[in-house]
């Protein structure tokens, strides 16, 4: 079974192109974005600190499946924290064999060690990203449409912190795999990043 994994910076598309990947080959597919958001909302809730290792760890440790789609993990606050959280090796290290289960059974990953750390032997690699701005409009609508009020600007300074902190923590930062392909979606239809991202692993996967 195949393993394409997805790597990028905060709302350069990924999500979108990970599930569209998934429904064309008919491979699973896992947000590893939602772990961390996951763990982080259980240490909100129970009263902890997201810079906290041990609270992190604590509540990374048995993180299950039908948490993950609790809409609330999309919301900005709880990405920011998922983001705080990541930082701390043991909380990574707590969720490293979810995320190695699910790949062994072939399927797509998102996140932004999934190349580098995770699937370093993923058959399809991808690295995806896309201009500040562009993100922080895109991440805006979204925002929005979730009744969420923040101006763009806002966005965009939330969005450099975010992808400041990802790619200089010490553990696992967010870079591109020496072998990833590279997608800069700035410009790019949705249909037009899938179908260079299928064209890509069409290519390399041999179909
Ligand atoms: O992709 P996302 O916005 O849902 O991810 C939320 C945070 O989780 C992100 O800012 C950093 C962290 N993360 C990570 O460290 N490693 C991953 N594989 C996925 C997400």
């Amino acid at each position: 079974m195949s393993v394409i994994a997805i790597d990028g910076t905060f709302a350069s598309g990924k999500g979108t192109l990970g599930k569209g990947l998934a429904a064309h080959y008919g491979l699973p597919y896992l947000d590893t974005g939602k772990l961390y958001r996951a763990t982080a909302k259980r240490v909100l809730d129970a009263g902890g600190d997201v810079t906290s290792s041990v609270d992190g760890a604590r509540a990374a440790k048995s993180i299950k499946t039908d948490e993950l789609s609790d809409p609330i993990l999309k919301s900005g606050p709880i990405g920011a924290a998922a983001s705080k959280v990541s930082v701390h090796p043991a909380v990574r290290a707590a969720l490293f064999d979810f995320q190695r289960d699910f790949a062994a059974k072939g399927g797509v990953l998102d996140g932004r060690d999934i190349g580098t750390v995770i699937c370093p032997d993923a058959d399809v690699k991808l690295y995806v990203t896309a201009s500040p701005e562009e993100r922080a409009k895109r991440r805006h609508a979204e925002l929005r449409g979730y009744g969420e009020q923040v101006s763009v600007e806002e966005v965009l300074a939330q969005l450099i912190e975010r992808d400041t902190r990802d790619s200089t923590r010490a553990t696992a930062p967010l870079k591109p795999a020496a072998d990833a392909h590279m997608i800069d979606t700035t410009g790019m239809s949705i249909s037009e990043v899938l179908n260079a991202a299928i064209a890509i692993c069409d290519a390399v996967l041999k179909r």
